[in-house]
Parts: structure tokens; sequence; C-alpha cells
């Protein structure tokens, strides 16, 4: 049976094939489990290194995914070698300040992953500098425990340019951040644990089922609650205690205008699975 979705922002119906079967040059998509949208970088032979054409062609399937229905999580992850070795250097190393700054070099990045759907990284392998900076813009990060996380841009001359001095300060503290980005050290998988950069570390053969599981499983929450407690978390990384507070309380009150709200409930009360229709 051919499953058909409405997307949003189209009119009419179409076929749910908009997600699904659009081939890229850099990247692999997939669905690997019900609700579940999968984005793999590959380029292979230069360890996934996220040249533009790499980020537009991320953008445009996350941004699909996010207006697919049919999806509830998105997870983003690379090989078992690399899960990106940072922004392309060979594409950068002639740009001059006047190309970086009339083109806004980097700031495509984050529309790539500032969607409304959660988004997992799955890191094998190098995170470094973009690489360990496309990881911080998701919203949850698995390790597999060889995962190698770093900010070498110091090394180049330049500084992290895609979020890595703000997220990374804020993941693990100043301190740490300050030591990481200044000397261009790296880290392990199990220091990222033990810092709360990282949710969990798994085998390396094992991280991608197992943060697959973790997406399957916020897939099958209402999608509208996702969507409100992620905007609730992220909005209180960029305000005080004060403010964060109030935000989650006025959308805490505005799910109980949703029918997921009162079907929720009335599920948790007649002692059965609640079925979220996503309004
Ligand atoms: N850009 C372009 N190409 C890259 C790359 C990058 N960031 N990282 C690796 N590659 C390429 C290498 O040039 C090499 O290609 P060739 O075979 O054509 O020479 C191929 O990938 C394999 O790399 P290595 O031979 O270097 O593999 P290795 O196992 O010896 O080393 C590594 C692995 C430690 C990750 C090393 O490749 C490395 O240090 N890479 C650069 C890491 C880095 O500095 N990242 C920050 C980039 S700047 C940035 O990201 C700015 C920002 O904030 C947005």
């Amino acid at each position: 049976m051919i499953k058909i979705t409405r997307i949003q922002g189209f009119r009419g119906v179409r076929k749910f094939s908009t997600t699904k079967t659009r081939t890229y040059d850099h990247i692999l998509t997939s669905t690997p489990a019900e609700g579940v949208f999968q984005v793999t970088l590959n380029r292979p032979k230069a360890l996934n290194a996220l040249c533009t054409p790499l980020i537009y062609e991320l953008r445009d399937a996350m941004r699909t995914a996010d207006c697919d229905s049919s999806i509830g999580a998105i997870v983003m992850t690379g090989s078992e070698r690399a899960f990106a070795a940072g922004a392309d250097i060979k594409e950068m190393k002639d740009m001059t300040f006047a190309q970086a700054y009339s083109q806004e070099f980097i700031k495509s990045w984050s529309q790539a992953t500032d969607i409304r759907k959660p988004v997992l990284a799955a890191v094998n392998g190098y995170a470094l500098g973009g690489g360990c900076e496309l990881a911080m813009m998701a919203d949850i990060i698995y390790a597999g425990e060889k995962a190698v996380f770093g900010q070498p841009e110091i090394k180049l001359g330049i500084i992290p340019g895609a979020g890595g001095t703000q997220r990374l300060m804020r993941a693990i503290g100043k301190a740490r951040a300050m030591h990481f980005i200044l000397t261009g050290d790296t880290f392990t998988a199990e220091q990222a644990l033990a810092w709360g950069l990282v949710a969990d570390v798994y085998p390396v053969s094992e991280l991608v089922p197992a943060t697959v599981r973790v997406a399957q499983k916020i897939a099958a929450q209402g999608k509208l609650a996702v969507q409100a407690a992620k905007e609730a978390i992220n909005y209180g990384t960029t305000v005080g205690l004060e403010s964060g507070l109030e935000y989650e309380r006025r959308l805490f009150h505005s799910l109980f205008a949703t029918s997921d709200q009162k079907e929720g409930m009335a599920a948790f009360v007649e002692k059965r699975q609640a079925n979220f229709e996503d309004k």
C-alpha cells in the first residue's frame, strides 16, 4: 500500500516520496523506522568535510522532513570513521574576507538544523570543528565509544564559526571550552558523556540503531507536545530562569487547547495506550 501524506506548505496531497526518494550527491536519506527520518553525511573520501553543497543538501533534506507529517524525529549521522571532520578546508583556504562577509558564510548551517522536529545526532569517529558544531546544533547527541570531539580551528589560524565558542562553552563550561578551543586538543566520548555534551555512549556498531530507537520513541509521542518541549528547552538556553519558566508555563497552558492533551489524559485514566493525532 502506498502511504499518502499531507506535506505542509503544499496544496493538496502528494505521495510519500518527497522526503524518501529524493537523491543527493553528499548525503544519504532513509526512513529506518516508523516516524524516523535519517540523514547520513556521505563524503567518505573527505571524512564528511562539510562543503557548501553538502550543507545545502542537508538543509533541503531536513526542511523537507520537518514538513512531512509522517516524520516525528530526525537522526543525523556520518560514518564509523567520521561524523564530520569540519568545514571543508580546501573550499575555505582561498576565501577572502569580502567573500565570507558578503555571502554570510556559515549562516546556512543553522538554517539546516533550525527546524521544529527533534534532531538526534549519532556521532561515530571524528566530530571536529564544524563537525562538532553541527552535532551541537542537534537537540541530543549520542556518541560511539571511539568518537573524537574537538574544535581545532585555532591550528588553522581561525576560530570556530558555526557556534563552537558559544555552544561548547554552554555545554561543558567555560574553563573546558577555553582549554579545547585555545589549544585545539580533542576529547573522547567518555569525557563528552561525563561533561554533559552527549546523552549516552554506545559501542560503535550499536550507536545508530540505538539512536533510531530513541527517535522512534519520540516519534510515537504527540508532535505538538514534542515541538513545545523542544521549543521550551531551547528558549531556556538563551534567556534567564524567570523568562524561561514563564515561557514554559505559557506553552504548557497552550497544550490544553489540543486534542492530544484530552486523549493523553483520558488514556491514562482509562488505563490504555494514548492514540495521539497531532492536533
Ligand atoms: N576539509 C577538507 N578535507 C578534509 C578535512 C576538512 N576539514 N578533513 C579531512 N579532510 C580530507 C583530507 O584532506 C584527506 O583528503 P586527501 O586524501 O585528498 O588528502 C582525507 O580527508 C583524509 O584525511 P587525512 O588523510 O587527514 O586522515 P587522517 O586519518 O590522517 O586524519 C583528521 C584525520 C585528524 C580528522 C585530519 O583529517 C584533520 O585534522 N582534519 C581537519 C580537522 C579540522 O581542522 N577541522 C576544522 C575545520 S575548520 C572549521 O570547521 C571551521 C568552522 O568552525 C566552521
